[in-house]
Parts: structure tokens; C-alpha cells; sequence
């Protein structure tokens, strides 16, 4: 009895709803080596002679099945999406979302400081939603700053002038290049400006630290803080512009390597507005608790677009700073109760009354 009902309710597995929902095409899985190699020798990219040594899983990531493939000659980076997000399967996701990070890619390329900053797309194709991509190296990323580790200047400015390129290079092409994003824009529309400050989200904040779910309330029951945030996600966040924003610009999206800090994973990317990225390196050097001078030297050494507007960029930290502390997309932070609502009244101040000093004093 027991046996005849777990076979009838047992789900299929990720592998077989997808090839059920799309059949014939390929499903990259990290298990299956030879089935890889089979795949990339038919498509090109690999010869005929090269053998697949490994594959294995290239990181932490959660949205995708990102993996490091290794042949005698070289290794490089496959990365393939599915129509939900790869490590919780029950959650639907954007299935195009590779399209836009490969779209993103091919419109980079060759660009100075842009390019030379990212891993290069070597192969793609559109109706798998993969991509292959230069292997940057095992590094760490940058997420070290949650525990203690702090910037060092040559990587703040290198983040910088990598950002001020990606701003100022493409502006006025969004007509030539449409990248609206307009799916993966929703999905973070609502983890960062809606779902965090709803009561019943089904997050059990005190579950992940005691008197966290009270400390959202407080914030949640602020009617001109929870008002402002949503007003700047529909005025600022969904708003179309005219630079290309690379969308996830915080430590999770930067590799160290020996030639310093390298940017990946623009899933998020689209034209829109300048502030969006800003805000969320400025965030996260605050729930990194980084010395005042690392965003003084970010702020220095960035050169936004002439429409650039820094207190909607302070805004935006400020949201981003509350949503990474009581939403669903938490960091592995080291800090406790007190640390984590001292960051909440500073979201509230940076949302309410934007001022440089919240950043720069300590
Ligand atoms: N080009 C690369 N070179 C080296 N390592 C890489 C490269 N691309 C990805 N990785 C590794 O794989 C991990 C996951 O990659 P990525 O962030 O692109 O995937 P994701 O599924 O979009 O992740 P997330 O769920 O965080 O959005 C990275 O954190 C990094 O460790
Ligand atoms: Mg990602």
C-alpha cells in the first residue's frame, strides 16, 4: 500500500520534466560525462580527439547548473538554465534567462574594460539556453567580506572602472540592442521590492535569528518607508533607460583571479537605469560592514551617466541592504541581532532621507 502510493505520487525527476516538456533537446547534466562530451563533439565545439576528463559542479550558484568541464588541452565553464530555478525545482524561473546573459555577452564583446573584465562566451546555443563560457579559474568569489575580509583599494577600483564602462560604452543602444530583461526583471522586482515588506511571505525570519520577524514588522509597518520602496520599483527599477546594467553587481558576481577581480553572471542584465547597480555594491559593502573609505573610493573613482541621480542610488543600497536581511535571498552573514537592525534603520534612513554621510560615516 505504502509502496503502490510513494510510486504513484512520486514527482518526475528535473531531468525527465524537462526533456518531457522539451524534447530533443539537451540536458546538461553533471553526472553524465560522456552524454557532454557526445554534445559538445556534435556541435563543434569540441574535436573529435579531445577527451572530457571531468565535470564537475563550478560553484555555489542556485538559478542554473553552471559546471567546470576539463579536457587535456583546457577547461572551460557550461552553463545551461531551466524553466525553474536548478537547486529548488519546485520554484519556476525564467527559462530564457541565458538567452539574455548570452544576448549580454555578444554585446560586450570586444569592448575595452568591459570585456577584458568578464569571461569570454564561446559557444552558445539559444534553443538549449546554454552557453559556454571562458573558465575564469576555481577562485573564490568576493563574499568573504560577510566574515570579516575587507577590499583592498586596487579591487575597489578595478569593480569601479569596470562599472563606469559598462554605463557610459553602451549608452544610446538600446534601440540597436534591445535587452529588456523584462521576465528576470520581474522575478527580482518582487524578491526586493515586494515580497520582503509583505507580513505573510511564508519566510520564518526568527527561525534564521530570533527577534529578526520583529524587527521586519516594525519596518513593514512603516507606511512612508514601505510606500517609497514601492514607488522606486516601479519608477526606477522597471524603468527602461538607456544604460546597460549588468544587474547583480555585488561580491556573489566577482572572481578573484590573478589578474584581480573579474565580473560574471549577467542573468540579470538590461538597459535601464545606472543607480540600480550602484546601489547594490554600495549595500553590500555595508552588510559587509567594509571600513567607510571602500565606498568613499568606489564613489571617487565611479563615473556615472550625466542622468545618474545618487540619492535614488542611496535609496536603492538602502532597499537592497532590507531585502538581503528579512527576503528570501539571504547572504551568508556573520553578524547578529543588534548589527542586523542597526542595518534595517539604515535602510530606513537611506530610503527616507538619502544622504552620502550614511555611507561614509563609520
Ligand atoms: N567563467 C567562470 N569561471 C570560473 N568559475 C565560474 C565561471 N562562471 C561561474 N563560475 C562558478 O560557478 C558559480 C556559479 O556561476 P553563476 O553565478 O554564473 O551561476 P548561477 O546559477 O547564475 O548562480 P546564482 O544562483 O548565484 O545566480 C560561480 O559562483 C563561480 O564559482
Ligand atoms: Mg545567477
Amino acid at each position: 500500500m505504502t509502496e503502490t502510493a510513494s510510486v504513484n505520487c512520486a514527482q518526475p525527476t528535473p531531468r525527465a520534466r524537462f526533456q518531457d516538456q522539451h524534447p530533443g533537446l539537451f540536458y546538461l547534466d553533471p553526472d553524465e560525462r560522456d552524454e557532454l562530451a557526445a554534445y559538445l563533439k556534435n556541435a563543434g565545439f569540441l574535436s573529435m580527439d579531445e577527451q572530457v576528463q571531468s565535470v564537475t559542479r563550478a560553484g555555489d550558484g542556485n538559478m542554473n547548473c553552471t559546471v567546470r568541464v576539463t579536457t587535456r588541452p583546457r577547461s572551460f565553464i557550461v552553463k545551461q538554465s531551466r524553466p525553474w530555478v536548478a537547486k529548488y525545482p519546485q520554484f519556476d524561473a525564467p527559462w530564457d534567462r541565458a538567452l539574455r546573459e548570452i544576448e549580454f555577452y555578444q554585446l560586450v564583446t570586444g569592448q575595452p574594460g568591459v570585456a577584458d573584465r568578464m569571461p569570454r562566451l564561446l559557444h552558445a546555443d539559444r534553443a538549449a539556453r546554454l552557453m559556454v563560457i571562458e573558465d575564469l579559474g576555481a577562485s573564490k568569489d568576493l563574499s568573504g567580506i560577510y566574515r570579516g575580509a575587507t577590499l583592498n583599494l586596487d579591487t575597489v577600483d578595478t569593480l569601479a572602472d569596470y562599472l563606469s564602462r559598462l554605463h557610459l560604452d553602451f549608452r544610446g543602444q538600446p534601440a540597436r540592442h534591445p535587452l529588456p530583461n523584462r521576465e528576470m526583471r520581474a522575478l527580482n522586482h518582487a524578491h526586493i521590492f515586494e515580497i520582503p515588506l509583505e507580513a505573510n511571505n511564508g519566510l520564518a525570519l526568527d527561525d534564521l535569528l530570533p527577534g529578526l520577524g520583529a524587527a521586519a514588522d516594525r519596518l513593514r509597518s512603516d507606511l512612508d518607508y514601505v510606500s517609497t520602496v514601492r514607488r522606486l520599483g516601479a519608477e526606477v527599477y522597471l524603468a527602461d533607460g538607456d544604460t546597460l546594467v549588468h544587474g547583480d553587481f555585488f561580491p556573489g558576481s566577482f572572481l578573484e583571479t590573478p589578474a584581480g577581480p573579474k565580473v560574471i553572471d549577467p542573468e540579470f542584465a538590461c538597459f535601464g537605469r545606472s543607480e540600480v547597480d550602484g546601489g547594490m555594491f554600495l549595500a553590500h559593502l555595508l552588510l559587509g560592514a567594509q571600513p567607510p573609505g571602500i565606498a568613499a573610493r568606489f564613489l571617487k573613482r565611479y563615473r556615472p551617466p550625466a542622468d545618474h541621480d545618487v540619492n535614488v542610488m542611496l535609496q536603492l543600497a538602502g532597499i537592497e541592504v532590507m531585502r538581503r536581511l528579512i527576503g528570501y535571498a539571504q547572504l551568508p552573514l556573520a553578524c547578529g541581532l543588534e548589527e542586523r537592525r542597526s542595518l534595517l534603520r539604515r535602510s530606513r534612513d537611506l530610503v527616507l532621507h538619502p544622504s552620502l554621510d550614511l555611507i561614509l560615516a563609520s
